[in-house]
């Protein structure tokens, strides 16, 4: 099949709130296949992918060793059963989540973790773990959030673009509290602590007060919301809140985690140990698959032993092929080391950022981001967001066979998430044309 009847086959027999197709813009490509930081489409142009497939890319599309890993695995055994027969994998992974986490984290420190189908699923697998370990039902969540899709997480999620349909079947467990935004701060000091986090701190207040939180529940730098990190302190100040009022802390390192920020996971930016960490994208390199992992007492208080019949499990739960990834992209990771230089590339990209950011004169741009997971926020000179700009500029791209992606509720930040293999020449190139094309835009 060529492109175009690909997609007419798709617009005929998938949701059409699926793909969503703009021929006059040539969008979407087709892709055929991936390695490193290129995409190939279905006609055999090579693409840049600055997005890193959602950040699942993090150790290069199709990495020989993730590849091999899952090759190996599929000839021996391409299916386990879920929670009654166990396979070697499955006990790797969850002794290697477990020292890359919380047995990094804490002196000592044990994981225990719950393997899912998906971020989302790792997510209410969290949600659910806090109710049974709290006994409490109420959770807080943050304005802009995205946590997925699924109907537990989708409680948790913000958007009104994604609720909004399903409001009437949503639990109403879930409190918003504002994320604290620098570019939005009303902190008179640039000093930390930002004016902000007392002010959240007093909104959660009375929340408690009114009904019983059993988790907190962040991003620790909000992805999907528009790549907007807290101020220094806020997850500390979080991870205070939640041990005076005997909340849990649950951090969603599902985009953040495996690297992307120039860390294992973003918490270690401000030292922050968590009670639960939800893990996703990045995990495998590319099988659908995340995990929620809990420190060890916590999980035991919170789940019963199997009398055979979990109360929590799935059919494909630890997936023989996805835990040999998930293995191998974590070895990758750290062989080529991959988080380090997320740091330092990170580094590099911020200073680029803050020097494009100062190019253009019709627009108002910012540097956001931490790591390689950076971007421009886009807004016009009187402040409103330039969503359409970024969108316009991301579809213009792809003759320059670039792939971004638009964050934000509105599109306004022009996201930069690679695989963190990603040279710096090619980079500063793609760089360049993405100014040059947003500035036309604008023009
Ligand atoms: C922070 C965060 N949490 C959860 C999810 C949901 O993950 P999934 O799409 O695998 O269900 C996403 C997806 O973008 C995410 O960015």
């Amino acid at each position: 099949m060529q492109r175009d009847e690909i997609l007419e086959t798709l617009r005929r027999h998938e949701s059409r709130n699926i793909t969503h197709v703009d021929p006059a813009a040539g969008w979407p490509l087709v892709w055929e296949r991936a390695r490193g930081c290129s995409v190939w489409d279905s006609e055999g142009r090579r693409h840049l992918d600055l997005t890193a497939a959602f950040g699942v890319a993090a150790a290069g599309h199709a990495n020989p060793r993730v590849v091999a890993a899952a090759r190996r695995q599929a000839g021996l055994l391409l299916h386990g059963m879920g929670d009654v027969h166990p396979h070697r994998g499955k006990a790797e992974l969850v002794a290697e989540l477990s020292r890359r986490t919380f047995g990094r984290w804490v002196p000592g420190g044990v994981g225990k973790s719950i393997l899912t189908g998906s971020g989302s699923d790792a997510v209410e697998a969290a949600l659910k773990t806090a109710r049974l370990a709290t006994g409490r039902a109420g959770v807080i969540a943050f304005e802009g959030a995205y946590h997925g899709l699924g109907y537990g997480a989708l409680n948790a999620t913000h958007r009104e673009h994604f609720r909004g349909r399903f409001r009437d079947q949503l639990g109403g467990f879930v409190e918003f509290v504002p994320f604290p935004a620098c570019a939005t701060c009303d902190c008179v000091s640039s000093a930390p602590p930002c004016g902000q986090i007392a002010t959240i701190g007093r909104a959660m207040d009375a929340l408690a007060a009114s009904r019983p939180i059993g988790a907190v529940l962040i991003e620790p730098i909000q992805a999907r919301g528009g790549i907007r990190v807290p101020p220094e302190g806020f997850l500390t100040a979080l991870r205070q809140w939640c041990d005076r009022h005997g909340a849990l802390m649950i951090l969603d390192e599902i985009y953040t985690g495996f690297g992307r920020t120039g860390r294992w996971f973003a918490c270690e930016h401000e030292g922050v140990v968590p009670d639960l960490v939800c893990l996703g994208k990045a995990l495998t390199g590319g099988f659908p698959m995340g995990a929620c992992v809990g420190r060890a007492e916590l999980m035991d208080q919170a789940w019963p032993e199997s009398d055979g019949e979990a109360i929590h499990t799935s059919t494909f739960l630890g997936h023989p092929v996805g835990c040999a990834m998930a293995l191998a992209q974590m070895t990758e990771l750290e062989a080529r080391g991959l988080v380090e230089r997320a740091a330092t590339e990170g580094a590099w990209l911020r200073g680029k950022l803050e020097l494009l950011a100062k190019s253009g004169d019709r627009l108002q741009l910012r540097a956001v981001g931490r790591g390689l997971m950076a971007g421009l926020e886009v807004r016009t000179r009187d402040g409103a967001g330039a969503g359409h700009l970024v969108v316009q500029t991301m579809q213009r791209l792809l003759k320059d066979r670039i792939l971004i992606l638009p964050e934000g509720a509105g599109a306004e930040v022009l996201s930069l998430t690679p695989p963190l293999t990603i040279g710096r020449r090619e980079f500063s190139r793609a760089l360049g044309v993405i100014v040059a094309r947003l500035m036309e835009t604008a023009s």
